[in-house]
């Protein structure tokens, strides 16, 4: 495995595989790799002949009083994950040289980041698409592949690919849980004991909202007060939205009738987290584990057959 963190080194290397006729798989993280992220190298692996990923914490998606600085890293322990899981290009540029003195080029996908986390993180979608576009155009690659955990951030780089004639294919891979239901996050790591335990009501939530829909009811309303009674019955949780929306705009809907997206963002202690599904009527008459079904945990099988829809029913491309 090479690790490069040189921009022009790494551009040259691209050129080189795509003049032998290599394809470049790429999956663009900001490292503190968990196994959501081996899921992405995975699927990489299956799709290029060369497998690059790039670890580079993007300053300009964080806004000021975030959590740039303490953003979790480890190269170390990433180097490893990402030998183990078959990469061949560990690409990590410094922002000086991503973001020299003078830059004042960036990508704004408009209407997408409008909604959401771009209305809690004004500038993020911003930072994310400018940060994505230089990545692809240094890495060349023909496949990238995103995480859904962040269904919005796939929503505006598929957008971007589309809108800037990039030729790239843009793969989206499944969130991947903790075996309770959390999905996997590196900003997981912030939380204490007691708000680990917390941070389930985000699962809980979405697995309420999934048993409500699942039973037929389609007023978003509804289905809206459910899951976010989950989450104000954690002290530790602070709501930031729980929203309906249509699936390709990120916009609120009032009804469901085909299939929507069910988003939150809620905030433990200090620690801001996301998660979603998608609500589609391929799910109705399944019954879905809830909290108040009893029980600790969710039976794996529901939250298999649960993303396995979510998956089929993804349409966004
Ligand atoms: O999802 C992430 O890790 C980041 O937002 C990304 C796509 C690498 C851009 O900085």
């Amino acid at each position: 495995m090479r690790f490069i963190s040189d921009i022009n080194e790494m551009r040259r290397f691209s050129k080189d595989a795509n003049k032998l006729g290599k394809s470049i798989a790429f999956v663009p993280t900001m490292g503190f790799l968990h196994e959501g992220h081996a899921s992405l190298l995975k699927k990489g692996r299956e799709l290029g002949d060369t497998l690059v990923m790039s670890i580079f914490v993007n300053p300009i998606q964080f806004g000021p009083k975030e959590d740039f600085a303490s953003y979790p890293r480890d190269l170390k322990r990433d180097l490893a994950l990402a030998e183990a899981n078959g990469v061949d290009v560990v690409f990590s540029p410094v922002p000086d040289e991503m973001y020299p003195e003078g830059f004042q080029t960036y990508v704004d996908v408009e209407n997408l980041s409008k909604y959401l986390c771009g209305l809690s993180r004004p500038g993020h979608f911003r930072g994310v698409a400018t940060a994505v576009a230089k990545l692809f155009h240094i890495v060349k690659p023909d496949t990238a592949i995103f995480g859904e955990k962040d269904y919005q951030q796939l929503a505006v780089i598929k957008r971007m690919v589309r809108d800037l004639n990039m030729d790239i294919d843009i793969v989206g891979m499944p969130i991947v849980r903790e075996a309770d239901g959390l999905a996997m996050s590196s900003r997981n790591g912030y939380l204490s004991r007691e708000e680990r335990r917390a941070a389930l009501c985000l699962y809980h939530a979405l697995m309420k909202a999934g048993d409500v829909f699942g039973k037929g009811v389609k007023d978003a309303g509804v289905i809206l007060k459910e899951a976010r009674s989950v989450i104000e019955a954690e002290p530790l949780a602070r709501i930031d939205y729980v929203r309906v929306c249509n699936t390709d705009t990120m916009e609120d809907l009032d009804r469901i009738t085909d299939r929507a997206f069910l988003a939150l963002a809620v905030t433990i202690g200090k620690t801001r987290l996301i998660d979603n599904t998608v609500l589609s009527n391929a799910m109705q008459g399944r019954p879905l584990w809830s909290p108040a079904a009893g029980g600790d945990k969710p039976p794996p099988l529901h939250n298999l057959v649960y993303n396995m829809v979510s998956i089929q029913n993804f349409g966004l491309k």
